[in-house]
């Protein structure tokens, strides 16, 4: 199930947002990112959006963040960040959050959808949004510093809506 996320949610989200982001692999995040400011950041109000994906038994599975990617006359594409816990993957909670974004963009009348900073060796998340239909528009030539591959591009991908 994907429900809106609460502050009451961040202590069951921290835990594997900070693994992800201390690996230094996926985002563009601090590696040393505090926690208030990474729940400041994450944590969306409205017309943005931040849920969460949740079991059966209630626990969090994965989160996604939804919200306009720039402002004024280039406010009507959206873009989206997701992080299922590493121990959780592989179920197809990457994918849900992925289409429910999409969803929610569309019902926001948003005219596309735009990834910034997908890092060109995670592969999971390049094929997880090609099979949705993004594509790859460019890449930042070693955009990022990868703590295991070295430097790597950085695609920014793109899906009309
Ligand atoms: C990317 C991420 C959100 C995917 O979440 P997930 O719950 O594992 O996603 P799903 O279970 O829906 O699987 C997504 C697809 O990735 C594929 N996949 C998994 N590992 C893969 C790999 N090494 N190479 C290629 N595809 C892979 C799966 O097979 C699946 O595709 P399919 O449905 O066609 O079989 C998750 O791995 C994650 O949070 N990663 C760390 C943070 C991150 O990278 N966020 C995105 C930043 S741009």
């Amino acid at each position: 199930m994907i429900r809106d996320a609460t502050p009451e949610d961040w202590p069951a989200i921290w835990p594997f947002f900070h693994r992800i982001v201390r690996a230094g692999e996926t985002f563009t995040y601090p590696v040393d990112l505090a926690a208030d400011t990474a729940r400041d950041w994450w944590l969306l109000t409205a017309p943005n959006r931040t849920v969460v994906a949740v079991d059966e038994d209630g626990t969090v599975l994965g989160t996604a963040k939804m919200n306009n990617n720039q402002w004024g006359n280039g406010a009507h594409i959206a873009s989206a960040s997701f992080m299922v816990d590493p121990d959780r993957t592989g179920r197809g909670t990457g994918r849900a959050l992925c289409e429910h974004a999409l969803q929610w963009a569309r019902q926001q009348g948003f005219h596309a959808m735009q990834f910034n900073a997908v890092v060109a060796t995670n592969a999971p998340a390049v094929h997880l949004y090609e099979s949705l239909g993004f594509r790859v528009l460019g890449t930042v030539p070693e955009g990022f510093r990868h703590p295991v591959h070295g430097p790597v591009g950085l695609h920014i991908m793109h899906r009309p809506l």
